[in-house]
């Protein structure tokens, strides 16, 4: 396993427990990608045959060779303006106007352990997991000089990819830097992408793949609800468990795109990076530009494996902290239970009854500073708010304390309200395009971080709040997407770089933070999970899912978020019924089983609750605790799509010793079938015992023969399974 170079046919190979990665220099120098897959132990070159194609042309040098063609040979970074076509990695415009790069193998390097990128996120390793292979390619006329690289985890089937450019000794200026180009030169394939809108992410879409080019992207200066910038293109028969799937994500939180050609041959090439169109860099003579990573792994075994690989490179290799593989605190969030209409005694009232029921953290939304009595003002006035809080952030924080829980604060710093104190003094600092009237999103502008001195005052304002207080989490949320993005810093013909500059400058503060204030519990939130990906899961090891928290809606982003980001990473809350997004009514239990598959909390108000209700809650609670690491650590498995008339889903410890099975009856009916269920990843050898009835069946029985539930009527009933192994045969 690992990477091997033979030198005699100048030929790349990258082997990971199941899967194995090639590409070669050929003759003219170009790096050709020749094969992506399940492991084969063979030089897979004979792949790839050529012939003349009409208008397809050739590269100098190549004229007496009408089969080579850039067009329809398969690349590792493919670049516009020398004969191909189709979608590229690399767009320049050269100094003297022309907008053509040829790149050339020049050589390699391997390196132990894993590349870092300047100032942005990246996989890393944890010791001895990863190698680092960088291939250098160069411009023959330019001197533009493109080293990729590759970190390779093998006994994670994960490879790492980004690209550093730097120019020759004449400026270039970049007019698209894509991070990684994939070819798949063969087979029938399906892409699977994951769109939305607020209050419903992450919706899992599966479309064969047209004589097109497809596009996943946003330019929205975030991640965005509406496009998560991970893709899986996979066998038109693969499912959860069979069959070829290649998974792409990217490590970034600002404009991105995907895009995808299947060509006129049938080869698919997929380039994935910062999006192009909101984006353009100058490179000074020498100067180099890092594009962000790109996480790729290959299940020849279906979505599951590849989920699961996703999973676990995300929750060991992209979260940090030490929070990072530790149980999180049961919270209750404010938001849903007082929205801005809160006092003191109001949350105190709150915050009591909550540390009655067992809850261990209280956390204070919006609303607690300047002149935030709604959304209309006080945003980037982090003072708190005295009529409304008269003992104060630390006096608050003593009283909850008192109380046995943690405290927890919202905050929005990239924003700021035209009617704050913020904007009055520095009103060059937001997001404005000079003489017109900017765009306006919920009342906010957003503030300039590519400029230092916004992020210095930032930092300022946002530590001095951590230091001068006893805070243990911090909700960070981004409430708007972005338009007018104009630097008064920067001059006109650097305008094209200021989105990219903003996402390096949110990497610093957050950094900064972080780093700094270990002991705080970060949770990363742009209007639910606006920002869902794993940079920012690098500074928060979990994220607000979505604004959406109706438990059946729940059902259907919590299934998509899945297919890319572990459980450890969404956040999730029971919330009041009928629910505030939808008006549908749920029952408590339905709510609790949903929002466990996540990072567990209430966002309701709990005053307003019966007896019997709270009795359920602090029951609830016991059985979270009961079932967090299993939720946590454990593999998940998928044992429905969310198009039934149900939901299932399970986890299975990582020593298969116990198992969690989880259904929510979503349309129950009168006389229907058996709800049956095939479960997954259990010992098949091994018994398990239902842990409330008492009921024995082996592993195998489960996943072979499968699990046939009672009947379950009413509204949206839910049930929990907990199956132990008792024996082995
Ligand atoms: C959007 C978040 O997703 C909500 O949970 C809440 O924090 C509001 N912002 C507050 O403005």
């Amino acid at each position: 396993m690992g990477i091997r170079f033979d030198r005699e046919r100048r030929l790349f190979t990258i082997e990971t427990a199941n899967t194995a990665y090639q590409m070669a220099a050929d003759s003219h120098d170009v790096l050709q990608h020749l094969y992506y897959g399940r492991r084969t132990g063979s030089d897979m070159s004979y792949m790839h045959r050529r012939c003349d194609r009409g208008f397809s042309g050739n590269i100098d040098g190549a004229e007496e060779n009408r089969s080579y063609s850039l067009d329809t040979i398969c690349q590792e970074y493919a670049c516009a303006g020398t004969g191909d076509y189709r979608v590229p990695a690399l767009v320049v415009r050269n100094d003297d106007g022309s907008t053509c790069a040829d790149l050339r193998y020049r050589g390699y390097e391997i390196r132990e352990g894993k590349y870092a990128i300047p100032g942005m996120p990246a996989v890393y390793d944890n010791g001895g997991e990863a190698q680092t292979l960088i291939i250098s390619l160069e411009d023959p006329v330019s001197g533009l000089a493109v080293q990729l690289f590759y970190g390779v985890f093998p006994d994670m089937d994960i490879i790492t990819r980004a690209a550093q450019i730097r120019s020759g000794s004449r400026p270039v200026t970049l007019e698209r830097a894509m991070s990684a180009c994939v070819e798949l030169p063969f087979g029938q394939w399906d892409l699977i992408h994951f769109h939305g809108r607020h209050c419903m992410e992450r919706q899992f879409e599966r479309t064969p793949l047209p004589h097109a080019i497809q596009t996943v992207a946003s330019r929205r200066g975030m991640t965005s609800h509406h496009h998560n910038p991970f893709v899986i293109l996979c066998d038109r028969h693969a499912d959860e468990d069979h069959g070829d799937c290649l998974g792409m994500i990217l490590v970034y939180s600002g404009d991105h795109r995907t895009e995808i050609e299947r060509d006129q041959t049938d080869s698919v090439r997929a380039v994935m990076g910062i999006h192009d169109g909101t984006f353009s860099w100058e490179l000074q003579p020498g100067e180099t530009f890092f594009t962000p990573e790109v996480i790729l792994t290959f299940s020849s075994k279906g979505l599951t494996r590849l989920s699961h690989n996703c999973h676990r490179i995300i929750r060991n290799n992209i979260c940090r902290g030490r929070y990072k593989l530790a149980r999180r605190p049961v919270l209750i969030n404010n938001w849903e239970a007082t929205y801005f209409d809160f006092n003191e005694d109001k949350i105190m009232g709150l915050a009591r009854q909550a540390a009655d029921l067992g809850i261990e953290m209280f956390v204070l939304d919006d609303g607690w500073f300047g002149a935030r009595n709604n959304d209309r003002a006080g945003l980037g006035d982090w003072k708190v708010n005295l009529e409304k809080l008269p003992s104060g952030l630390v006096g608050l924080a003593e009283q909850i304390h008192a109380l046995g829980m943690r405290f927890g604060l919202w905050i929005e710093p990239e924003m700021v309200n035209e009617d704050s104190d913020l904007y009055r003094a520095h009103p060059d600092w937001a997001f404005t395009v000079p003489g017109r009237g900017p765009v306006r999103s919920r009342h906010q502008l957003v503030l300039d971080l590519s400029r230092e001195d916004v992020r210095d005052y930032l930092y300022g304002a946002i530590s001095a709040i951590l230091r001068e207080n006893a805070i243990d989490y911090i909700k960070w949320d981004f409430n708007r997407a972005m338009e007018d993005v104009f630097s008064r810093a920067l001059p006109a013909g650097r305008q094209g770089e200021v989105r990219h500059r903003y996402v390096l400058g949110l990497y610093r503060l957050l950094d900064r933070l972080t780093s700094e204030f270990t002991q705080v519990l970060f949770e990363g939130c742009a209007g639910g999970g606006g920002r869902f990906d794993p940079a920012m899961l690098y500074y928060s090891p979990q994220i607000w899912c979505s604004d959406d928290t109706d438990a059946i809606e729940r059902l259907k982003i919590q299934y998509g978020t899945s297919f890319g980001y572990p459980v450890s990473a969404v956040g999730s809350h029971v919330s009041a019924s009928p629910n505030h997004q939808t008006g549908r009514s749920t029952p408590l239990h339905t709510r609790a089983v949903v929002a466990m598959s996540g990072t567990f909390g209430y966002e309701l108000d709990l005053n307003s609750l019966s007896e019997e209700e709270k009795e359920e809650i602090r029951g609830q609670i016991a059985v979270y605790h009961k079932y967090a690491d299993l939720i946590r650590s454990g593999d998940y498995y998928r044992l429905t799509e969310t198009d039934l008339d149900y939901t299932a889903w399970q986890f299975v410890a990582p020593d298969l010793s116990e198992s969690l099975v989880n259904l929510v009856v979503t349309h129950p009916l009168a006389n229907g079938p058996f709800i049956h269920v095939k479960l997954k990843g259990l010992d098949p050898r091994a018994v398990y015992e239902d842990e409330a009835s008492g009921d024995r069946f082996t592993g195998a029985a489960l996943m072979y023969g499968g699990y046939t539930f009672p009947v379950m009527t009413g509204d949206y009933p839910a049930l929990q399974i907990h199956l132990v192994r008792v024996l082995f045969e």
